[in-house]
């Protein structure tokens, strides 16, 4: 096994002696708006942002998953209140917008395979619709909007280094798909519109593979490896292992990500400033299969051959997040592994209709 297994943040140093809980006391009574907040991160942080007093809005179009989905999000449950519209909706956004002192910004088309299948989607909803929220912001003189990207933007990173490699926010990006290069041109957009002579302050947020319950998968979707391998080993299928499942990436828990992306919303440092959230340690698909095999006996892996061009991929550093978010992640691997397949266990209507019936 490599490192990932043995837990996040172990070994590194404290990034803040202040419990985040008590930080976002600065939230109280702020009023932020949450685009995507009834998907899988959204709810999550409207739950935490609840939490620490502020009154939280969100709007979402409330259709990148079944019903059955958003309930086990608890959505409804978040404590906020629930408009459901599109961001590209410019009268929409103008009037969640006006009166709002903060913004995250993570709706978007966020499906790597699906971006590359419908372009026109992903440009509506991650070009045209963070344009208008963007806009929208400035408009209202939002103090702070922080937006939500993603680890895609670095591509495979450097052709020069074999094997797993480390990504951190200075090293030339290399988007390789349609969904990553929309959140490039977020990115890019969000510096060149807020900041400077707006009243509007940024902050950017590259989160790198977020997993953890209640993640179900997207149909067509094959990139959220927990969520994939756990339900297949529910069901008795085979867990996969490309190329022997020697590819790693950075798992950070969903409430580690809401945590990291609530505080980026008060932290004085991050004004104008991008940075990595994930846990600075790599995980193998390997690793994670073995995770979840001993809870389900008799589960097995089958070696597939590595399709050409599969990434090793690569985790972050996160030097910038301890520094100017003064967070790291916290729960490890192998605890979310767990938590992920006893909520799976407690829960099998979790498994989506058109997994299960793939099975039969
Ligand atoms: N899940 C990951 O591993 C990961 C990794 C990196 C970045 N991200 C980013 O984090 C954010 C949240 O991701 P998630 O995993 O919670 O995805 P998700 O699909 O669960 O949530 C996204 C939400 O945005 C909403 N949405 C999409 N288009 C919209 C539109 N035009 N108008 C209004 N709402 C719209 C969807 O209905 C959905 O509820 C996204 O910006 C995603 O790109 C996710």
């Amino acid at each position: 096994m490599t490192a990932g297994v043995n837990g996040a943040g172990a070994g590194q140093a404290t990034a803040a002696a202040e419990p985040a809980l008590s930080r976002l006391e600065k939230l109280r009574d702020a009023r932020v708006v949450v685009t995507g907040g009834g998907g899988l991160v959204g709810s999550r942080l409207t739950a935490l942002l609840h939490r620490a007093g502020a009154h939280v809005t969100v709007l979402d179009r409330m259709d990148a998953y079944p019903d059955s989905a958003h309930e086990l999000f608890g959505t409804a449950g978040t404590g906020a209140e629930l408009v459901i519209g599109d961001i590209t909706d410019r009268t929409a956004v103008r009037r969640l917008f006006r009166g709002a002192d903060h913004v995250v910004h993570a709706a978007a088309y966020a499906d790597v395979a699906a971006c590359t299948r419908r372009p026109d989607i992903a440009f509506q909803a991650n070009v045209r619709g963070t344009e208008i929220v963007l806009e929208e912001a400035a408009a209202s003189r939002v103090r702070r909007l922080v937006l939500v990207s993603s680890a895609s933007v670095y591509g495979d990173g450097d052709p020069g280094i074999q094997g797993p490699q480390m990504f951190s926010e200075d090293q030339t990006l290399f988007p390789l798909s349609v969904y990553a290069n929309s959140k490039l041109w977020a990115e890019h957009q969000t510096r060149l519109l807020l900041g400077g002579e707006s009243a509007t302050e940024y902050a950017i947020v590259r989160y790198f593979s977020v997993y953890g319950d209640p993640q179900v998968p997207k149909p067509g979707s094959h990139s959220w490896m927990v969520a994939w391998l756990a339900m297949h080993a529910r069901l008795g299928l085979p867990m996969r292992l490309n190329g022997g499942g020697v590819q790693v990436r950075d798992l950070v828990h969903v409430d580690d990500i809401a945590e990291a992306t609530a505080l980026a919303l008060i932290e004085e440092q991050m004004a104008g400033q991008t940075v990595n959230v994930g846990t600075g340690i790599p995980t193998s698909v390997r690793d994670v299969a073995e995770l979840i095999a001993p809870h389900f006996p008799g589960s097995e892996c089958v070696v597939t051959p590595r399709p050409d061009g599969d990434p090793l991929g690569g985790y972050a550093c996160t030097e910038r997040s301890r520094e100017l978010l003064r967070w790291q992640a916290r729960i490890p691997v192998s605890e979310g592994v767990n938590r992920y397949v006893r909520w799976l266990t407690a829960t099998p209507y979790a498994v989506p209709r058109w997994l299960s019936e793939s099975v039969a």
